[in-house]
């Protein structure tokens, strides 16, 4: 299988500072890969450097085999990339209805098509139905994670970024969220890039894992090999 997504060497600096220095990653098709690091070792930078937020200053970026890496944000979101950030950053003050819209206006997708789209995030989070005139700001903090990936999912991602979607969120819909994920990818239409750093929940859902420290990859492997000494080592305070 040739990689969905690949990083290769990728550097960036914020504010002088070195905070990436080379990271290699690659996602392939229909995967499901965890990016995984203590507080401030670079992970939001790494996942902002592949959705354009984020300029580099060395390496390459390539998603399908294009490079992406000088496009614009909204570019690389019509190329197929949906991002869902740390914190969640849904319109408080818009309905989840309107929230939804906004997914669907960047592949203008309408009619049908966008009907049939809304039906399989309903399905996914049953919750968003019916609570659609609800503006998002009342919703709980699980409720605004689903909100947002349910919006990513409407930009019809070919890869979906997640920035730390379990933080602060009741144990309840943790598990709805990583029901969701693994039904997403099951389903074959996309791959996911996980940032995350609650361990068991990637061992649950993924099928390989990066550990990052100080702005590089530090080891990676396939799930079953992030055992406990890999945690201690690489990921725990
Ligand atoms: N906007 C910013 N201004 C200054 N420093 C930043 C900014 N964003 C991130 N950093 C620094 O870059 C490093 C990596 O941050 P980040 O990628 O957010 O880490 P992580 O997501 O792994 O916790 C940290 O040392 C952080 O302080
Ligand atoms: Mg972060």
């Amino acid at each position: 299988m040739n990689a969905l997504l690949q990083l290769a060497s990728v550097e960036a600096d914020i504010g002088g500072s070195r905070i990436l220095r080379g990271v290699n990653l690659e996602v392939k098709s229909g995967e499901l890969v965890a990016l995984m690091g203590r507080n401030g070792v670079g992970k939001t930078t790494t996942l902002r450097s592949i959705t354009g937020l984020r300029a580099i200053r060395a390496g390459s970026i390539t998603l399908d085999g294009q490079r992406i890496d000088k496009l614009p944000p909204d570019a690389r979101a019509r190329a197929g990339i949906g991002y869902v950030p740390q914190g969640r950053d849904i319109f408080p003050h818009l309905t989840i209805e309107e929230n939804l819209h906004v997914g669907l206006v960047v592949h203008g997708r309408k009619g049908a098509e966008a009907r049939e789209g809304l039906d399989k995030v309903f399905t996914l989070f049953p919750v968003l139905k019916e609570m659609l005139s609800r503006k998002g700001g009342v919703l709980s903090g699980g409720q605004q994670q689903q909100l947002a990936i349910g919006r990513a999912l409407l930009t019809k991602p070919k890869l979906l970024i997640l920035d730390e979607p379990t933080e602060g969120i009741q144990p309840s819909i943790i598990d709805q969220i990583g029901d969701a994920l693994k039904a997403l990818k099951s389903d074959g239409s996309l791959a996911i890039l996980l940032v995350e750093q609650y361990v068991d929940f990637c061992r649950e859902i993924s099928d390989r894992f990066y550990a990052m420290d100080r702005g590089a990859v530090t080891i990676s492997g396939d799930i079953a090999s992030l055992t406990d000494d890999v945690v201690k080592t690489h990921l725990q305070v």
